[in-house]
């Protein structure tokens, strides 16, 4: 992967193509047009027919991070994860589990794939992991992942922005640190209980950041866009 500290604001902005079919996702890119050179396909549109336009993206120059969040048995990662970079991905997901990392990590080796590690879900409180019968908390649960993720050697992890400082110290320089949960100031939180702005995520550390309703649910998805990016030149 390219070194982190080289990218430019275009290269760090990944927009979240959250729609439910491929006409909405090509409609956004031809208006999203030069500005916007990274997208996000998820299950939403992955599952609605978007992953031909994985490899589409990618033969018109634009990188594609493929967020669907493998977890299974080794041999079944390292297959997926060749399929995935077969594609066209410049990144992709995968639970944080070493068994997992390890496997992706060795089919992604040469490939130019980015694997990156979800350490635990944003979504999950110290309580969820309780019930769900881990001993500590959440934090504790990012640190070890993220210093697993280092040591299994996959291109980064995927961290909110109140775990961005912690988990940056423990990843070696070249890893990824990719964040969501991004709005530009003033704007609206949505679903989103811990949100930053692009400057401060910049700031405490994340190389990428993952935009989606602020660019995608505006008026106008363009000039939005281009006021991210401006912020993101500032920092
Ligand atoms: O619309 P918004 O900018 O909140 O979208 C953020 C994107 O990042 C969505 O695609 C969402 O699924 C993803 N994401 C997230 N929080 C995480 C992991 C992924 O919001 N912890």
């Amino acid at each position: 992967m390219t070194d982190p500290s080289t990218l430019s604001p275009r290269d760090r902005l990944i927009v979240g193509l959250d729609v439910s079919s491929r006409a909405e996702a090509e409609a956004i890119v031809t208006e999203l047009g030069e500005e916007v050179g990274f997208y996000k396909i998820g299950y939403q549109l992955g599952f609605a027919g978007g992953l031909p336009l994985v490899g589409e993206l990618a033969r018109m120059g634009k990188k594609v991070f493929l967020d669907l969040k493998l977890h299974d048995i080794a041999n079944t990662v390292e297959k997926g994860i060749e399929s995935i970079a077969g594609l066209g991905a410049t990144m992709t997901t995968i639970h944080a589990y070493p068994q997992v990392m390890q496997a992706a990590a060795k089919a992604a080796a040469g490939s130019g794939l980015c694997v990156l590690g979800v350490t635990v879900l944003t979504s999950l409180s110290d309580e969820d992991l309780r019930e769900a019968g881990y001993g500590g908390s959440v934090s504790d649960l990012v640190e070890l992942r993220a210093r697993q993720a280092a040591e299994a050697g996959i291109g980064g992890i995927v961290a909110s922005a109140q775990e961005s400082a912690l988990v940056r110290e423990i990843l070696s320089p070249g890893m990824a640190l990719v964040t969501p949960g991004i709005r530009p100031a003033g704007s609206e939180a949505g679903d989103q209980k811990r949100v930053v702005t692009p400057a401060q995520a910049l700031r405490d550390g994340s190389t990428h950041l993952v935009v989606a309703r602020p660019i995608i649910a505006s008026p106008d998805r363009l000039a939005a866009a281009r006021a991210i990016l401006a912020e993101m030149r500032d920092a």
